[in-house]
């Protein structure tokens, strides 16, 4: 499937780093970056704009074939749906509560698979995400499972979300994170779980740099 292009795939809960640390490693070795996340939230974005409901998942579906998505190229995450910039409007937490109802279904995600695998080229890829190691690129050489504290993964969302300006409750967000992870690890397609093979770093206590050089080192090993 990836024609021996060297994959690392990240998987994990909501506010564990992943996007942080995906970025970071995708810039050090030059490989492409894959925000499958960003790719359900746009989804989500653009079932909302169309005005189909959660439950049509025909029209989802129809949503997700058609849906001209596209990523910016610069340093900071931007992502561009139908040539607008959705990029501050899939940051926010009801955009991901919303996201992580239509990603529970079998069939809107096999819609959205072949996009996801499209980010496979030379000269290697980082992908983000829930089942990047277990379904999209089971085949990928290097597997982690990223994760942290409840508390501290709240914290952390807590503190992006502040930064950009976005107003919330920490004790709101806990709880919105913990719902959202509930659902993500209980739905029976592509469920949030440690893929075989998959190297468990739990960054409870380390810092941001710690956690690139954990994952770099397992291209050494
Ligand atoms: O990673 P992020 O928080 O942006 O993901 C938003 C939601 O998209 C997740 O809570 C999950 O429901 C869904 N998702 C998924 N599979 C992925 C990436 C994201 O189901 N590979």
């Amino acid at each position: 499937m990836s024609n021996n292009i060297p994959i690392m795939t990240l998987d994990g809960p909501a506010g564990a780093g992943k996007g942080t640390v995906s970025r970071a490693i995708a810039k050090t070795l030059g490989w492409q970056y894959l925000d499958s996340g960003a790719i359900y939230r746009s989804l989500a974005i653009a079932v909302q704009d169309a005005g189909v409901l959660l439950d049509d998942i025909g029209g989802i579906v129809d949503i997700a074939n058609k849906m001209d998505l596209r990523f910016g190229s610069g340093e900071a995450p931007s992502v561009f749906l139908y040539g607008q910039s959705i990029t501050d409007r899939i940051t926010s937490e009801t955009c991901g509560h919303i996201t992580s109802k239509i990603a529970a279904n079998g069939l809107v995600r096999q819609a959205l698979l072949q996009k996801q695998r499209e980010f496979c080229r030379f000269p290697g890829l980082v992908a983000d995400g829930r089942d990047m190691g277990t379904v999209v690129f089971p085949e990928a050489k290097y597997k982690v499972y990223l994760t942290a504290s409840a508390e501290e993964r709240a914290k952390r969302r807590f503190k992006q979300l502040k930064e950009k300006g976005i107003d919330v409750s920490l004790m709101g967000l806990a709880k919105e994170i913990e719902e959202r992870d509930r659902r993500d690890m209980e739905r029976s397609v592509a469920p949030l779980k440690m893929a075989d093979g998959a190297v468990l770093v739990d960054s409870s206590d380390m810092r941001i740099d710690e956690v690139i050089d954990r994952c770099l080192g397992l291209l050494a090993a």
